[in-house]
């Protein structure tokens, strides 16, 4: 970029814009000093900034580090400077680097040599470590809250859905009959655990490293508990290396995320197989559907799909910046400036993914006819015909070999097994009986899997409750 501009503006006497300038003579490299900048995506901890920094100046102040005065100018510059980025008026300089450096310099900018004061017994190193944590706290918070809401509307769809029975699947072949509530709430499951991993991180996020300095700590006395406490920290971090080359917070956002983006694409999976004609077990509401551009019939689950695919970008958040901490030497290395973007992207790629799954269970209308029809198949009750047979006093194995033949010798004579009367069975070399044959029925499978845990229809409403339970009456109620 513009080498001559910026010449010009320095025979012009403009103020070089660098705040660590003091030892540098030479010229500039403008595309070295853009591959460096990160104001451009770092901006978004401006809020977090702020209020680290205003926390850091009172107590500055307090602690008779810097003169009162000066801190009380530098928190009402730092308030002011808060509401103009909040109100989209402040002018982001590319040439200041980072977030950090661009608000103090406007903050000098504005109230004068008292900003300059500001930096006292802070480093970036540990002032980008706060700014991170908050971010990560509330985005925590945050979530925690859409976890709850996804798992409040699994929980509520599956209350109007206890009695629809369908095939349980595995090797995506029919399996066994289950309730489509218990179905639903196994989603429930899932999101739940990614909602109480989230909430053990929190502990080991809300923890603030300021004080910790560049490396080794700080001279000053410093009141880190105070500020912690003005900051809403549970404590202040223990070790000033670990402090400033620690990221294990976002690693372990990451993490969650990558996990519960898992959790989505595996639902926006079975949301494409089950909206597709050859299942018909749900249709999307059309907002989460799209149409061909081409065919006129079409609708299309592209929410559903999107959601499967994007849980490649959070993966891949997780990947990048473990590989860029996996080869640093303690303490802060500048590759560390490359935990933001893959923790902004993941955070909101994820943050969508469960506003509208929610949204899509909450409107999705599952059809129990088709469900109906596809669990009629005869076959699903093998299982249970089996079990019968152990209750006639047949070894397990044996019971599986005998039903096992029977299979066989339907599919081979194209005979349904719930058809054969005794003569047939007989002839067969059965042993299996007609009366046996009649106790079959799907919903009969359902309830007599009553163990804790399984999908009799008793046990499913119990979970029902004490998911109810669990969930506070906002959540459940909440629609779109
Ligand atoms: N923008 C930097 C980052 O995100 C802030 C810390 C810079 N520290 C330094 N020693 N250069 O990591």
């Amino acid at each position: 970029m513009k080498r001559g501009s910026r010449q010009k503006r320095k025979a012009k006497g403009a103020k070089p814009v660098r705040l660590w300038g003091g030892r540098f003579s030479e010229g500039r490299d403008p595309e070295a000093e853009a591959y460096m900048a990160s104001v451009h995506f770092d901006s978004k901890l401006a809020p977090y900034d702020v209020r680290g920094s205003i926390s850091h100046a009172r107590m500055l102040g307090r602690q008779k580090i810097i003169p009162p005065a000066d801190a009380r100018k530098i928190v009402a510059g730092l308030e002011a400077i808060g509401r103009d980025i909040a109100a989209g008026r402040f002018r982001w300089d590319p040439d200041a680097e980072d977030v950090h450096m661009n608000i103090e310099k406007e903050l000098t900018r504005r109230i004068g040599v008292a900003g300059g004061r500001l930096h006292t017994a802070r480093s970036r190193n540990d002032q980008v470590a706060v700014d991170v944590r908050l971010y990560l706290r509330d985005r925590i918070d945050h979530t925690v809250e859409l976890l709850k809401d996804l798992v409040a509307a699994f929980v509520k769809t599956a209350a109007g859905q206890v009695d629809t029975v369908l095939p349980g699947y595995t090797h995506l072949q029919r399996a066994q009959p289950v309730s489509l509530a218990h179905h639903l709430l196994a989603y429930a499951a899932m999101f739940w655990r990614d909602r109480e991993r989230l909430l053990d991180a929190r502990k080991r996020v809300n923890l603030l490293p300021l004080g910790s300095g560049a490396i080794a700590g700080s001279p000053y006395a410093l009141d880190r508990e105070g500020v912690a406490k003005e900051l809403g920290f549970d404590g202040v971090t223990r070790n000033s290396m670990d402090a400033v080359a620690d990221r294990d917070p976002i690693v372990e956002f990451l993490s969650v995320a990558n996990l519960s983006a898992l959790h989505l694409s595996r639902l926006a999976e079975e949301l494409v197989l089950w909206s597709s004609a050859e299942f018909g077990f749900v249709r999307l509401a059309e907002p989460y559907t799209s149409g061909s551009s081409l065919m006129p019939q079409k609708r299309n689950p592209d929410v559903a799909e999107l959601m499967r695919g994007k849980s490649g970008r959070v993966f891949g958040s997780l990947a990048a910046l473990s590989m860029a901490v996996k080869g640093l030497p303690l303490t802060y290395n500048r590759d560390l400036q490359e935990d933001k973007e893959p923790l902004f992207d993941a955070a909101e790629t994820w943050t969508a993914g469960l506003t509208l799954a929610a949204r899509m269970i909450r409107t999705a209308r599952f059809n129990a006819q088709a469900m109906r029809a596809a669990v009629s198949d005869p076959l699903l009750l093998a299982t249970d015909l089996a079990d019968i047979l152990v209750g006639e006093g047949m070894p397990f194995r044996e019971a599986h070999e005998e039903v096992g033949k029977l299979v066989a010798f339907c599919e081979k004579s194209g005979r349904s097994f719930t058809g054969l009367d005794d003569a047939a069975l007989r002839k067969a070399g059965s042993k299996i009986r007609k009366w046996m044959l009649g106790e079959l029925s799907p919903l009969d499978a359902v309830d007599a899997r009553a163990v804790t845990g399984g999908t009799a229809r008793r046990e499913v409403r119990k979970e029902l409750a004490r998911w109810q339970k669990l969930l506070p009456e906002p959540a459940q109620k909440r629609t779109r």
